[in-house]
């Protein structure tokens, strides 16, 4: 009896430590879809993807749950889509009914409004995208590394699920999916879903994604695309010409993963593949739940840029599990996962590498923070009436982590890590906003170690411009030495051959490009080249590092090379900012349109829209 008694008082102290009391969450103000009257619960695609036309076609079926009564109409999320015509099942039958498809906002898309009865419970949307889908890349064969065959992938976070297919695109609901595919018969299509590794040589394939998720993870490529496993729960998706170097590059991802699972729970998705795009992958990576999609430019041959899968893989419990309910809480998703990737860089390469990234991003974010908006310091940011992609910076990323280290500098590493374990846990398969992380904070780790940091201090980070004087400032002896050397080279106390740069890593070699002083002058940038190629480089950041280095100390040895980089690359982050270096220095302007001219019709649309606003800008 007293043991049963102390069961259940044991259960009723662990609900209600664990189940924060919630408040609603905020509206998403980026969908114009009801999805608090009538929700989907599960969609299911019946598509085809044509080269030919650069069109998705088809159907989506919605499985509705009415959150109120009477409803009479569903409403989803659109852009640059065609409908073609509307259906709701009834008994077995479906029977057309009337849609309406409103006017387009320029953020949001086109509202689509279905007539549905109180009971409809399925509803089907025949449509196709256009070529010119936001989500959408259509890759001619000169774009892939094998040359010969198109290639199409989706990017849909932030907004862009809705412009390949009509749905209630927020993330602040969930849907499990299905789908059937058609292609051409030797261009494979591939999901965020369960993935048969067999070649059907019908052309016709079947996905299911079982655990809900938001809709900004239901992704989709097709192409010449192959297979490889690498581990009981890891394999390389690419083009036959990149898998064996993917394999090697990734074959760590194991390891990520047991780390991960060792500090924050079980990996709740079976596999974690990696499907390698293209060169013009907008983003780093993508964490499309089993499946993320990788830029083939971390690929350098040395493991030195595998933080990027680190910080994939982490998504699958921040992000993933536990999701920002609005964009306005993109800190949720990506601060968290920039603290945990660290962690599993710790744990799989050790601590003087991890230390080193987060030094690296911290002095990233400070230069970031000078020239930002100071709205768009704040982790909680105000984005009604944005594009989220133009709100996009590094303060959700390294502010947030920033914070998350200053937590566990303050409640200590144990405490900490229960928390986060905890947190994942309680919110598996849900969504969260900025009020109610704040909620559940304070009651299970404020409050549960008082004295320790106050909620003023937590809410002065996530609602305050710009960083705390209180937040950590990652230090590493590994760049501390590399400085040492800089500067007496610099005082011609050191010749440049006697620098101990053959032990320097990649980080070591951007910690030292990145802080050359503003006098640095040509004939030393030139000694430099002569002496380490940092022009040809093949490690795509330090060619990048050194390249926007070169633009603004005028240093045009380097043209050539940074012609070659921005044609062939469309990572964002690599190329925006060596594109607003060259139109904001004196003397480029004609140099740098003549390459965008050349390069933009390889880019994807997310960043050609970047780089349009850029030249426009400077137009005004
Ligand atoms: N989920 C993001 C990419 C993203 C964020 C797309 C917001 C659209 C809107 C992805 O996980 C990411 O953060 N990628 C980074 C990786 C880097 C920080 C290691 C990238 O692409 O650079
Ligand atoms: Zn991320």
């Amino acid at each position: 009896m007293k043991y049963i008694l102390s069961l259940l008082l044991m259960s009723v102290t662990c609900f209600s430590t664990l189940a924060a009391k919630s408040v609603p969450f905020e509206r998403d103000w980026h969908t114009f879809s009801n999805y608090q009257t009538v929700v989907s619960t599960h969609v299911h695609l019946d598509v085809k993807v044509d080269f030919n036309s650069k069109q998705i076609a088809g159907f989506i079926e919605h499985q509705l749950k009415a959150l109120k009564s009477d409803v009479n109409q569903l409403v989803v999320d659109t852009r640059d889509l065609d409908i073609h015509k509307a259906e709701i099942l009834h008994g077995e039958t479906w029977v057309s009914t009337d849609f309406k498809l409103g006017d387009k906002d320029k953020v949001r898309g086109s509202k689509l409004t279905i007539a549905i009865k109180p009971n409809t419970q399925k509803v089907r949307i025949y449509y196709n995208s256009r070529p010119e889908a936001s989500g959408l890349q259509w890759l001619t064969p000169v774009q892939t590394a094998g040359k010969k065959h198109p290639f199409m992938f989706s990017q849909s976070q932030a907004i862009h699920a809705r412009s390949w297919m009509p749905i209630q695109d927020t993330p602040g609901m969930r849907v499990t999916y299905s789908a059937k595919v058609k292609t051409d018969k030797s261009l494979r299509p591939i999901m965020s879903a369960t993935n048969d590794p067999k070649w059907d040589d019908k052309g016709e394939y079947h996905f299911e994604m079982p655990q809900p998720i938001p809709t900004y993870l239901i992704a989709i490529a097709a192409g010449n695309i192959h297979y490889k496993k690498m581990s009981k729960q890891t394999a390389i998706y690419a083009e036959p010409e990149l898998l064996e170097a993917s394999a090697k590059e990734f074959e760590d991802t194991q390891a990520m993963i047991d780390a991960s699972e060792k500090l924050y729970g079980k990996y709740r998705w079976t596999d974690y593949d990696l499907l390698i795009l293209p060169p013009s992958f907008p983003f780093g990576g993508m964490e499309n739940p089993r499946l993320s999609f990788i830029t083939p430019t971390v690929i350098a041959g040395d493991k030195s840029l595998v933080s990027l899968i680190a910080h994939e893989l982490a998504h699958s419990w921040s992000g993933n599990l536990v999701t920002n309910a609005t964009w306005r809480d993109l800190w949720l998703n990506e601060g968290f996962t920039s603290y945990v990737e660290n962690r599993i860089m710790e744990e799989v390469f050790g601590k003087r590498r991890a230390i080193m990234e987060q030094a690296l991003a911290a002095q990233g974010l400070d230069a970031e923070l000078v020239d930002l908006p100071r709205g768009d310091t704040i982790l909680h940011v105000e984005i009604e009436g944005r594009d989220p992609d133009d709100a996009f910076s590094g303060v959700p990323y390294t502010k947030g982590q920033l914070f998350l280290m200053f937590l566990e500098s303050k409640f200590g590493r144990k405490n900490f890590d229960v928390f986060l374990r905890n947190y994942f846990d309680t919110h598996a398969f849900q969504s969260i906003d900025t009020k109610n992380f704040l909620i559940y904070i304070e009651k299970n780790l404020v409050n549960k170690h008082p004295g320790k940091v106050s909620m003023e201090q937590i809410v002065t980070w996530i609602k305050e411009p710009m960083l705390p004087s209180n937040a950590p400032k990652p230090r590493s002896d590994a760049f501390a030495n590399v400085q040492k050397n800089m500067n007496a080279w610099l005082a011609n106390d050191l010749a440049i051959k006697q620098m101990p740069s053959k032990e320097w890593t990649v980080h070591e070699w951007l910690y030292f490009i990145n802080n050359l002083p503003e006098n640095i002058t040509l004939a030393q940038l030139a000694e430099l080249d002569k002496q380490y190629n940092l022009t040809q480089s093949s490690n795509n950041e330090i060619a990048h590092a050194w390249l926007l280095l070169s633009i603004n100390k005028g240093n045009k040895a380097v043209y050539e090379r940074l012609e070659d980089y921005l044609i062939s690359i469309g990572r964002r982050k690599l190329i925006v900012p060596l594109y607003r270096a060259l139109i904001e220095t004196n003397g480029n302007d004609q140099f740098a349109k003549r390459v965008y001219k050349i390069a933009r019709p390889g880019y994807h649309p997310l960043a050609q829209g970047t780089i349009d606003n850029l030249f426009n800008k400077s137009a005004n």
